[in-house]
């Protein structure tokens, strides 16, 4: 039956898909793991997805391929390739399919910076591949399988403002849309100080979580903090919420700069913009900031307030760029193949 459904996709060659995801921004942060090989995190986390900050992929099955074939801006590389044919296999499994296939994704924004390419990536490839697959999956399901390819891809499938559930399984698990894109006009103004390649990725960082002695404590106020942060967020309690968001990038980076080995993540420009926000924030206008695994600064504003911040962040010379993100909504297909 399932080789049958296959042929008649086949012969209408529908099998090609093509999705555009958001990357996210975390207000409460996913960082170590209770399962490495399904990604389940130690925490659950909180973010916003970015309309500006994202990746379109196409997926093409075909019986004409002999192997994979997978383009990142492209380039090939082969980390990222593996990275992606594992996900593929995923998805046929589901599927029960075997064709190989090809894959072709865009970035909107510069890869392995810090600013969540795999997030966008995985997310884009997820709902892209398993279309192409013939699968109709539902946003939980979409979730799941996104998180199995990177931990916070699984926030880049639903809309707007997102909650990921750590769970204990593969099936509770998975991110769900607190709020839509249009609830709150608040932006994540990206701060580009560097276009280096961070040396230690995220998925690599994150196995050193244990080697911290403060990871344990961050991990006991972390579920009072979600709740706080959730209760913020139906408030819309900017100052506050943008308070507790910089404390927790803080006390994250203070996990990363106290495992062994240390993972330093900024550069001076980064510690340059994060006193910069809080002089700007001392002279009354309300900024915050967040960070990654990398040296890109997000800065968190009220959106009535744009204009004033990007006056004054024009007139500093470090910065190479700005990326203005508006809450977004999450993946989504889209008729505009790449290939
Ligand atoms: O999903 P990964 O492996 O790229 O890890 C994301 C880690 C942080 O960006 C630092 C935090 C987060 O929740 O996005």
């Amino acid at each position: 039956m399932l080789k049958i459904m296959q042929k008649e996709r086949e012969l209408k060659n529908d099998m090609k898909a093509t999705a555009i995801a958001p990357s996210n921004i975390a207000f409460i942060k996913y960082w170590g793991k209770k399962d490495e090989k399904l990604r389940l995190p130690e925490n659950g986390s909180i973010s916003m997805n970015l309309s500006d900050l994202t990746t379109t992929t196409t997926v093409e099955f075909s019986p004409n391929l002999k192997k994979d074939y997978v383009e990142i801006n492209g380039i090939k590389e082969q980390t990222e390739v593996n990275r992606v044919i594992r996900h593929l296999e995923r998805v046929r499994k589901i599927a029960k399919l075997t064709h190989k296939a090809k894959v072709v994704a865009k970035n909107s924004f510069p890869i392995g910076t810090g600013l969540s390419s795999s997030a966008s990536g995985f997310a884009a490839l997820t709902l892209a591949a398993s279309k192409a697959a013939g699968l109709d999956l539902g946003k939980k399901e979409l979730s799941i399988l996104a998180r199995q390819g990177s931990g916070s891809a699984c926030r880049s499938i639903p809309d707007g403002f997102v909650e990921w559930l750590d769970g204990d399984t593969n099936d509770t698990s998975y991110a769900y849309s607190l709020y839509p894109s249009d609830y709150w006009d608040i932006l994540d103004i990206v701060v580009i100080v560097s276009k280096d390649k961070k040396d230690v990725s995220s998925s690599e960082g994150q196995k050193l979580v244990l080697t911290s002695q403060f990871y344990k404590v961050r991990l006991s106020n972390i579920n009072k903090k979600i709740t706080r942060c959730k209760k913020l967020l139906r408030e819309k309690n900017f100052s506050e919420l943008g308070e507790l968001i910089e404390a927790e990038a803080l006390e994250l980076h203070a996990v990363m700069l106290t495992s062994t080995p240390s993972l330093i993540y900024w550069l001076p420009g980064t510690i340059q913009i994060m006193n910069l926000v809080k002089k700007i924030r001392s002279e009354g206008l309300e900024v915050y900031f967040t960070v990654n695994t990398g040296q890109d600064t997000h800065l968190i504003i009220e959106e009535k307030n744009k204009e004033i911040l990007l006056e004054r962040l024009r007139k500093i010379n470090i910065i190479k760029k700005l990326i203005i993100n508006k809450p977004s909504v999450g993946a989504r297909l889209t008729s505009n193949h790449l290939f």
